[in-house]
This record gives C-alpha cells, sequence and structure tokens, in this order.
C-alpha cells in the first residue's frame, strides 16, 4: 500500500492493523485522516486475503482525542454540513463489511469514541479515559455520538455524558458496556490480536452477514429483524463456506473456510 500522511497501514496474515499517527496532537481526525482512513478501508474491503482490521491511534497517549479542533475555527455552518455529510471514517467503519476492533490506549474523546463506536468491538488499556467532551466547546456531538453511544450504553449515562462532558476511565466504560475488555497497557496489544485472529478464522461470508443482522437490530423494528436474519442465514447456504463448516463438524475436524 502506498504511503499516506496521517495513517499507518499493516498487514498481520489476515488481519489489518490500521494506525492513526498524530501523536503529537494526540491523534485528533482532521480532514487528511478521514480522507486517507477512507481510501485505506476501501482498498482493505477488496483485498480478500484481509479477514479482519484492528484500528489504534499512534504513541502512549492517547487513541483519538477528537475532530481536530483547529479545523472548527473558521468553518462555516454549510461547509461544517458538507463535511459531516461526506463519506467520513464515522460512516465508512460503520458500512465496513468485515469485523474492525477498535483497540484504545489512551485518550478517546468526541470523535475518537464516535469513531471507536464505529467499530465493531473495543478493547481498551487500563489507562484509557472516554468521553464526549463536545457540550465544553459550545456544540454537541457531530460523528454519531448521541445515536450511538445512547444504543450501546442507555439514554440514561449517555445523557450524562453527553450533557457533562465529563471523561470516565476504562473501568467505568467497562460497567458501561461501552467497552467489551480492559487489559494492562503492557496486554492491549497481544490480547487485541488474539480476538482479531480468533475472528479471522471463521467464515467471512458468515462475519459480513453477522454484521449486518446485528447492526440492522438497532435501526429495525423487530419483525423487521428477525425476517432479515432468516434472509441472511437463508444466503449462508449457498456457500461453500456453509457446507465446510458442517462438513468440518460432522468429521470431527477444523474447518477451513475460503470466503466463498
Ligand atoms: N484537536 C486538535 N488538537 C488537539 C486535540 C484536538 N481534539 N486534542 C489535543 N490536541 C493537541 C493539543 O492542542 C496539543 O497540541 P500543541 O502541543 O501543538 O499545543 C497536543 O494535542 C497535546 O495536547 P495537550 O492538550 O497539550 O495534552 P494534555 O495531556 O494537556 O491534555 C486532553 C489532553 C485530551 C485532555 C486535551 O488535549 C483536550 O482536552 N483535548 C481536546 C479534547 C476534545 O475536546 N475533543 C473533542 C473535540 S470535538
Amino acid at each position: 500500500m502506498k504511503n499516506y500522511e496521517t495513517m499507518t497501514v499493516e498487514k498481520r496474515g489476515a488481519v489489518a492493523v490500521l494506525t492513526i499517527n498524530r501523536p503529537d496532537k494526540l491523534n485528533a481526525l482532521n480532514s487528511a485522516v478521514h480522507r486517507e482512513g477512507v481510501e485505506i478501508l476501501d482498498e482493505l474491503k477488496n483485498d480478500a486475503a484481509v479477514r479482519v482490521a484492528v484500528i489504534k491511534g499512534a504513541g502512549e497517549k492517547a487513541f483519538v482525542a477528537g475532530a481536530d479542533i483547529s479545523e472548527f475555527a473558521d468553518a462555516t455552518p454549510v461547509e461544517q454540513r458538507d463535511v459531516m455529510n461526506s463519506r467520513s471514517l464515522f460512516t465508512v467503519l460503520d458500512a465496513f463489511p468485515k469485523p474492525i476492533i477498535a483497540m484504545i490506549n489512551g485518550f478517546c474523546l468526541g470523535g475518537g469514541n464516535e469513531l471507536a463506536m464505529a467499530c465493531d468491538i473495543r478493547i481498551a488499556s487500563d489507562k484509557s479515559r472516554f468521553g464526549q467532551p463536545e457540550i465544553n466547546l459550545g456544540i454537541i456531538c457531530g460523528g454519531g455520538g448521541t445515536q450511538r453511544l445512547t444504543r450501546l450504553i442507555g439514554e440514561s449515562k449517555a445523557m450524562e455524558l453527553i450533557l457533562t462532558g465529563d471523561m470516565i476511565d476504562a473501568q467505568t466504560a467497562f460497567g458501561y458496556g461501552l467497552v467489551n475488555y480492559v487489559y494492562s497497557a503492557e496486554e492491549l496489544e497481544t490480547k487485541t490480536m488474539e480476538l482479531a485472529n480468533k475472528i479471522a478464522e471463521k467464515s467471512p461470508i458468515a462475519l459480513q452477514m453477522s454484521k449486518e443482522a446485528v447492526k440492522f437490530a438497532s435501526r429495525s423494528n423487530l419483525d423487521e429483524g428477525l425476517r432479515r436474519e432468516i434472509d441472511l442465514f437463508a444466503i449462508c447456504f449457498s456457500t461453500e463456506d456453509k457446507r465446510e463448516g458442517v462438513a468440518a463438524f460432522l468429521e470431527k475436524r477444523k474447518p477451513v473456510f475460503k470466503g466463498r
């Protein structure tokens, strides 16, 4: 892959690791991060060798400390609306068909928390801090925070975080259900890669269908969701992976899924 100004991407077997690389600005999301991140995700989407992605921030201090506030200074409402409605990292991550894990190694604030919430699974170090501090800038969340945080942790806790702008620590975020696991900073990467590799062994088609069905749950009513699940379940019966998975079970061996 080509070199990027604000991102690096590394392929470790079937897992692609994306790093937002602006540690001197605590990996704040400027327009270059969105543009380059979207380009990378579009490429990874079409790379059959990549089955799972991990996204992290460079340096010891932050995952992402939010949108780059310096870009807000002179933006007009219309310009800012266009930016938010464009193909941002939030929307492209949300629609990314392969599993993507946010590995959170420090401040996870504002757009950083929104980015993490657009991923499928969040794994944090015990040094991480989470919050939606937009209120302190006289604005509100614009990358999905009011919607995704509320769906993930419930209206009462989401409301408190959004109205106060306060930060919570990793254990509190775990208790709220915002992150799946908390590990020490030393263990974070190993544990994240273990989970990523475990998921990478599954059928890529079944992973994609599972993501679509689960994401539909918070976007539909129960009857529509159950119907969609049955359709996606039925589509799996057209795949070689389904034949392999069932045969491997009956033959008491490990399946090898090819994504066909
Ligand atoms: N946008 C742009 N720059 C940011 C940034 C952001 N969201 N968050 C941090 N930075 C920059 C700082 O301006 C500073 O740059 P400088 O060295 O050129 O002055 C650098 O990153 C380091 O941050 P600093 O504030 O010195 O670190 P700290 O440890 O004292 O504080 C935070 C860390 C996270 C508490 C603090 O940086 C902060 O509050 N950031 C903004 C968080 C926010 O409001 N995010 C939501 C945006 S919508």
